[in-house]
């Protein structure tokens, strides 16, 4: 027996699904998880010692590839000092006058220890700054498991979302209105209903969990007029675009200055880090200044700090950004031209270090059109590139994710394991 499959065995004895988290458990391609042994740079090996070219990178920290070694010796120095004060620190100053330099639109910032903290906690915000209840997400977004986005749209274009989790109770996503990703008439309709009565809007700018779908331009610019318009906050999630798309995340790429961001993964580097910021003046709401509620034991953890910070200063070297979305887009442009060649159809996007491959005709623009996508050429697709040592998201629904460690080389050699892998599903 493979000892992936053994460990799954095992675990599945003492962890519910054998996994910590759903998505790894392999559900919707079959199979068995492949369980890690170690990492680095672009590769990962798995229990059976098999080596793979990783795509997932943590679902998105992984920007320098695996332990890099500045970052692994940051955290080791940080270690020796202390592993947790529950006090301030010098490194948790020096990470948030770095967040705050890079965004212009984040004038104080919250450290926390995971997205889905950080989300909860700037709507959490939003709503003490405005008094106000009602929350507009747009299906197809993810923003952690928080019970009042755990929803899913409702029958009619204005009905109030319905939970899409058991436990969680109707009364907590009755605030929460659904709405569809680019259809920027549907949110100006909402707005001239409730716009009084919403707190704030909240997406994915980027939406990288329901494949890679980008916003186009006139919904980008509906998002920050209406919310202007009718005072209620904007929140730009990067928790998987920051610092991946671009230096100055997916806001710069836009032109945009959000009200509040929510940052995770590439901030971490790794490490459980996490955070929120934006306007100092709707900040000063958080407490120790403000009535509104927030905090954490391990907010701020040095060793999460340490590799934040030396993540943070690698992505600033000159190029890197360029030369990582170059590399992203030959990937895209790589299966899309494999692709043809095997007579499938499939089309591709990127943007920085994200890239999504539809099974389908044209990029999607909302859930509707990611959810029409050939399901069973994923699944042919993602075991075939298994056997070819090639590790992609195992679900249809997530972007894909590359590093500098990536390099040029790498990228032609997944394109031809594509091309092999295409030929044969
Ligand atoms: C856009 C976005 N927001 C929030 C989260 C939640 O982050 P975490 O898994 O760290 O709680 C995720 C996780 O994938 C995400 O992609």
């Amino acid at each position: 027996m493979s000892r992936n499959l053994e460990l799954f065995e095992r675990g599945k004895q003492v962890i519910p699904g054998g996994v910590n988290s759903p998505v790894r458990a392999f559900g919707q391609v079959g199979g068995t998880p492949r369980f890690v042994k170690r990492a680095e740079g672009a590769y990962f090996w798995d229990a059976d010692d098999k080596r793979y070219l990783d795509y997932v990178g943590s679902w998105g920290p992984a920007i320098l590839g695996h332990a890099h070694p500045d970052v692994v010796r940051a955290v080791q120095e940080a270690a020796s000092g202390g592993l947790s004060f529950g006090a301030p620190t010098e490194g948790e100053v020096l990470i948030a006058e770095e967040i705050c330099k890079l965004l212009p639109s984040v004038e104080q910032v919250r450290l926390v220890s995971s997205g889905t903290e950080a989300t909860m906690s700037a709507i959490r915000l939003a709503r003490g700054f405005t008094g106000r209840d009602l929350i507009v997400k747009f299906e197809g977004c993810y923003h952690g498991h928080s019970d009042s986005l755990l929803v899913k749209a409702g029958s009619g274009l204005l009905t109030f979302g319905n939970p899409s989790s058991g436990g969680v109770p109707a009364d907590c996503t009755k605030h929460t209105l659904v709405l569809q990703y680019n259809d920027p008439q549907q949110l100006a309709d909402t707005f001239r209903e409730l716009g009084d009565k919403i707190a704030c809007v909240i997406l994915e700018p980027v939406a990288g969990n329901m494949n890679l779908v980008q916003p186009t331009p006139a919904f980008v610019q509906a998002l920050r007029g209406l919310t202007e318009q009718y005072g209620a906050v904007l929140i730009y999630d990067e928790v998987m675009t920051g610092f991946r798309v671009a230096l100055e995340c997916a806001q710069g790429l836009h032109g945009i200055k959000p009200d509040l961001t929510t940052l995770g993964k590439v901030v971490g580097g790794g490490m459980p880090l996490a955070a929120f910021g934006g306007r100092a003046d709707i900040m000063a709401s958080i407490a120790p200044l403000g009535n509104v509620y927030q905090a954490g034991t391990l907010s701020g953890n040095p060793l999460s700090v340490a590799a934040g910070l030396a993540t943070l200063k690698l992505i600033q070297q000159p190029g890197f950004h360029a030369t990582l979305g170059a590399r992203t887009a030959r990937l895209a442009a790589g299966f899309a031209q494999a692709a043809r060649s095997a007579g499938v159809t499939m089309s591709t996007d990127s943007v920085g270090g994200m890239f999504g491959f539809y099974f389908s005709a044209a990029a999607p623009k909302s859930y509707a059109e990611a959810t029409r996508c050939d399901i069973d050429a994923f699944k042919r697709f993602f075991h075939a590139m298994l056997d070819e040592g090639v590790y992609l998201a195992p679900s249809a629904y997530e972007a894909g994710f590359t590093s500098i460690a990536h390099t040029d080389e790498l990228i032609e050699d997944t394109i031809a394991a594509a091309g092999r892998a295409l030929a044969r599903i």
